[in-house]
């Protein structure tokens, strides 16, 4: 596999958690040391901070949730991701600094620059080194799936918005991302992204 750091990313309800499964079976069987990672969460104090985040019991400001995202994965990528990748584990993250450029960046309107820096702070520039985006329109991928977190329970309008800011950082970071029609056969995805990730 020709990277140490692979994310992916998507609307809710795109079929990351499946795609990851498929690649983590496909890793296992090639003997490659990994691990998977989630965002929000990742890490105990993570894990916390994704209760906070995605509970119905708080009222969270849109600048707030960011710098929640961002203080959650400051701690992930020092606590388990720099440390595993310095000990030959790969990570495979479900999400990413990306889906808070996409998500409170565009979605919440908070701006794109805005949101990028923040988390180039946060990470200290440790950005995943490829993205497999899970492009679909969020109409039909909130149909496949209810999510009814306070994050994912929001309106159409929102995931349009983050679904352009997905294609708004594919564009770029041309070399780093590969978009994927998460409409087509997971198998036949799956074969796409394995060479592109260079594994036979
Ligand atoms: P996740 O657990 O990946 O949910 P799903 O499997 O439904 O995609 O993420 C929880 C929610 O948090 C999801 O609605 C996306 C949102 N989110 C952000 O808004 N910003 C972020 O930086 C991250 C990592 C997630």
């Amino acid at each position: 596999m020709n990277t140490n750091y692979v994310a992916f990313e998507g609307v809710d309800g795109s079929g990351k958690t499946s795609y990851i499964e498929e690649l983590s079976n496909h890793l296992e069987k090639n003997s490659i040391n990994f691990k998977v990672v989630r965002e929000p969460g990742g890490s105990k104090l993570g894990e916390g901070i994704r209760n906070l985040l995605l509970s119905h019991e708080y009222e969270v400001e849109p600048l707030t949730e960011a710098l929640l995202f961002s203080a959650n994965r400051s701690n992930l990528v020092e606590e388990i991701i720099k440390p595993s990748i310095e000990n030959g584990i790969k990570i495979l993250s479900d999400r990413s600094a990306y889906s808070s450029v996409a998500y409170q960046g565009v979605g919440r309107n908070l701006g794109f620059d805005k949101i990028y820096e923040i988390n180039d702070i946060a990470i200290g520039g440790f950005w995943p080194e490829k993205v497999v985006l899970l492009d679909i329109d969020p109409e039909i991928s909130l149909k496949r799936q209810k999510i009814n977190d306070r994050i994912g329970s929001s309106d159409l309008d929102f995931f349009k918005r983050v679904r352009e800011g997905y294609l708004e950082l594919a564009d770029k970071f041309k070399e780093k991302f590969l978009i994927v029609d998460a409409n087509n056969e997971l198998s036949s995805n799956s074969k796409i992204i394995y060479k592109w990730l260079e594994l036979d």
